[in-house]
């Protein structure tokens, strides 16, 4: 393909994630997307098997979620959120608080996953000082974790992931250790709260699913063991379920599917159905309550330039609308049988490793990925956009995408994986 004119001069000007910019295959340049699929200059099309990193949980361009946010751009694309408001941030507020498990009553909102996982951070590291008790300024996360790419949050991801290995010298120390899935890291567990729970503002876990991390998945009892802990040693228990939230592995957010109440959450990614940039950082309401206070140091010290963006909230009300209005968690199950069915060839293939499949999320583990732009290639030849990394190759798609593309994405992987 010719690359178009606009990628000629204005690749040599841009940087892109995770690339290594003198060896990166030409980018392939996207000119439209519509439900599943993405066109590119020149006509052709791809199925997408992830989603944009799993956020258009509606598929690209879905009408309802258009037609919000074209209808708030006329009205109010964007307004400071300190000391105004508008309606469709305090609309979505009442929303989330409604959908969520418990008392999860309080959203701060921000502008990216990274962000609405600091601000969780330092949500509870305040809330001990508001409480008067100093000195708890660490948290607990687990192995496999990952919860974004900024200083603090690659602090409390696996110290050993690829991305953040290097940055250990500038990171803050926080404790990284197995999650208790078994009896002797359950017993590791144990031990090492019992030592250092006063030390602790929390426990960071992204319930059920570590994503970026590998796409490894837990038990719901693992996710109930740690908000036994939490409660056993007074620990507010954050769930990072930027992931897993929004109907991703199967219940709407995966700690309600586990029963359990985090003290605080973290959304973004589907938030909006993929279409703009925000996210949600609620908490219960005792946390907020130690931030209640005629201290106004006590106020929590946070505040993105473009925290609560309208547009991204018309953007989010519309992706809820369309959760309330269409099946989309039992989309997400009919997704889980197909998967299972689909990627089931896997599992004889030589060098697989395990295949795996939780709601949305189908995965493929290898025990290695020798060439792995060969096999993007692969993918890109048969006309979809699969993107392994790691040594795993998985599909997140939009929950409402039609059964036939999504046997195509099924059928190319065991094809792509057999040859
Ligand atoms: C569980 C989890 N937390 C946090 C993040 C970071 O989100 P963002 O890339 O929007 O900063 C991600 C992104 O993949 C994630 O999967």
């Amino acid at each position: 393909m010719t690359l178009p004119e606009w990628v000629q001069s204005g690749f040599p000007h841009v940087w892109l994630p995770y690339t290594q910019m003198k060896t990166t295959a030409p980018p392939l340049p996207v000119v439209a997307t519509q439900g599943a699929r993405i066109t590119l200059a020149g006509g052709r099309v791809l199925i997408d098997g992830i989603a944009s990193w799993w956020t258009a949980c509606h598929g690209y361009n879905h009408p309802h979620i258009r037609a919000a946010v074209a209808t708030q751009l006329e009205i109010l694309p964007h307004v400071m959120f300190a000391g105004l408001v508008h309606k469709p941030a305090l609309t979505l507020a009442e929303r989330l608080a409604a959908l969520l498990p418990g008392d999860l009553n309080r959203v701060f909102f921000s502008d990216s996953g990274s962000v609405a996982v600091e601000v969780a951070l330092k949500m509870a590291t305040q809330y001990w000082l508001n409480k008067g008790e100093r000195g708890r300024h660490t948290f607990l996360a687990f192995k496999g974790g990952y919860h974004g790419d900024t200083i603090a949050t690659m602090a409390v991801s696996d110290p050993d992931e690829g991305m953040h290995k290097m940055f250990g010298g500038l990171l803050p120390r926080h404790h990284v250790i197995d999650l208790p899935t078994d009896e002797k890291s359950t017993e590791a567990f144990d031990t090492f709260l019992k030592r250092h729970a006063g030390e602790l503002a929390g426990i960071i876990v992204e319930p059920l699913v570590q994503g970026a991390g590998g796409m490894l998945f837990h038990g719901q009892d693992v996710v109930q063991r740690i908000r036994a802990a939490a409660d056993t040693h007074g620990l507010l228990l954050i769930a990072d379920e930027i992931f897993t939230g929004f109907g991703r592995s199967g219940s709407m957010f995966a700690c309600e599917a586990a029963g359990v109440v985090p003290d605080i959450i973290t959304l973004s990614k589907a938030l909006t159905g993929g279409t703009m940039a925000l996210a949600a950082t609620v908490a219960r309401e005792h946390v907020f309550d130690a931030f209640w206070s005629d201290d106004s140091q006590h106020a929590l010290m946070h505040g993105p330039t473009f925290m609560a963006n309208p547009l991204a909230c018309a953007a989010a009300n519309a992706s809820l609308d369309l959760f309330a209005q269409e099946p989309r968690l039992a989309q997400a199950a009919r997704i889980a049988e197909l998967l299972e069915q689909g990627l089931a060839p896997c599992r004889d293939l030589k060098g697989v490793k395990d295949v795996r499949v939780l709601g949305a999320i189908g995965v493929v583990e290898l025990e290695k990925i020798d060439n792995m732009n060969a096999l993007k290639q692969e993918f890109l030849n048969a006309g979809v956009w699969v993107r392994p990394f790691n040594d795993v190759v998985y599909l997140t798609p939009a929950l409402n995408i039609a059964e036939n593309d999504l046997a195509t994405l099924t059928d190319t992987i065991v094809d792509v994986l057999s040859a």
